[in-house]
């Protein structure tokens, strides 16, 4: 039996006809970037997480980009990040000109909120926290130091639509929120896409005037800006999906559950849910010591896995620059070299996770 690492088309084929008459239905409508279903998209997106707004955008980096530029963070200013985030984070800081400041992850992937007060200096503008493999992060802790040193604070929910902590989603504890709808998020459109959610209404416009070269109104151009619209096609699809995503959710967790449950072999550690939080589970990430040799066994029985991620940022060719080398987060390190994920998607058969099982189970 083959099981791949994700098949998307399974959860496009369960509303199949409901994307097909709004594709057609914006096919014919003539109006193709930023528009109706744009408009109708972010107000159902903002009312699901619970903010005031959301604004869609291109894809995910660029709203963390546009995040931290309407938040005027830039030249000069540090953001705290944890370091095993993905390389999309960092740059979301180092493309407005800021200093990312890595911290070591906690035992459930996410920033370790008692290690940020050491990093905090007087250069410190904001906290990044990025709700890693769909698990919301400790928001309260994280919350109550952002306030003591009046510092910002961002969400990354690129992987954690509809997640919560002391059941409050992600998504409405941060300054700005950014989330990514590509194709393989929970929530993933047919493309790239992307959105901001935020109670303030003076960042909301900032970055609706931002995602379109800086203008408001056509040809006056306030601000330089970046063109990082969302088009019809992947708003209205969104649309649909978005109505399915607490049950997509729910099937997912399952999913996790008959993992958490049924793996039982001692050489593999099990991903760890934080009392108070709960996870969307975008992804299903194992530890084990020999990692590439369950990896190579698992690709041997045809069960695609995927590392997320193998090089932490601080250690990529991208960020040389800043000057770290190997040992300097040695927890992030560790991660990288024993974590591995399975394969856990929308539509995955009974058959298919009891293969998994099974195999993992006889490694
Ligand atoms: C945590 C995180 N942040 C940011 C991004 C960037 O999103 P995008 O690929 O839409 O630019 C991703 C996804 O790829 C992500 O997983």
């Amino acid at each position: 039996m083959k099981v791949n690492f994700n098949v998307l088309d399974r959860q496009y084929k369960k509303f199949q006809n409901e994307y097909e008459e709004k594709t057609l239905n914006i096919l014919r409508k003539g109006w193709y970037v930023l528009g109706e279903e744009v408009d109708s998209f972010e107000k159902e997106f903002a009312r699901y997480i619970g903010t005031k707004y959301s604004v869609g955008v291109a894809n995910g980096l660029d709203a963390l980009i546009m995040a931290f530029r309407a938040l005027d963070v830039g030249k000069g200013d540090e953001v705290i990040v944890q370091a095993n985030a993905y390389i999309a984070c960092v740059m979301g800081i180092t493309i407005n000109g800021a200093t990312p400041v890595f911290v070591e992850p906690d035992e459930y992937y996410n920033i370790d909120a008692s290690k940020i007060e050491e990093k905090i200096t007087n250069k410190t503008k904001a906290i990044l926290v990025v709700h890693l493999y769909g698990q919301t992060s400790n928001m309260r802790q994280i919350k109550a130091i952002a306030q003591k040193h009046n510092l910002m604070v961002v969400e990354d929910c690129a992987q954690s639509h509809g997640s919560k902590f002391a059941d409050q989603k992600s998504g409405t504890f941060s300054d700005i929120a950014c989330f990514s709808f590509y194709p393989s998020k929970n929530l993933g459109a047919f493309g790239d896409g992307g959105a901001i959610t935020t109670n303030n209404e003076k960042f909301a416009s900032k970055i609706k005037v931002l995602r379109n070269y800086g203008s408001q109104k056509r040809y006056h151009n306030e601000l330089v800006g970046y063109n990082s619209r969302l088009d019809e096609l992947q708003a209205g699809l969104l649309k649909i999906k978005l109505s399915h995503l607490d049950d997509l959710n729910m099937e997912r967790e399952m999913l996790a559950n008959r993992y958490l449950k049924e793996i039982t072999n001692e050489k593999i550690s099990l991903p760890k849910v934080r009392k108070n939080a709960t996870s969307v589970w975008h992804l299903f990430v194992i530890q084990t010591e020999n990692r590439d040799e369950l990896q190579e066994y698992l690709t041997s029985n045809e069960i695609g896995t995927v590392i997320h991620y193998p090089i932490p940022p601080h250690l990529s060719e991208a960020y040389q620059y800043l000057g770290f080398s190997e040992n300097d987060f040695p927890i992030t390190e560790a991660y990288a070299n024993t974590i591995i994920s399975l394969p856990l998607y929308n539509g995955m058969t009974d058959k298919e996770i009891q293969y998994v099982i099974d195999t993992i189970n006889k490694y």
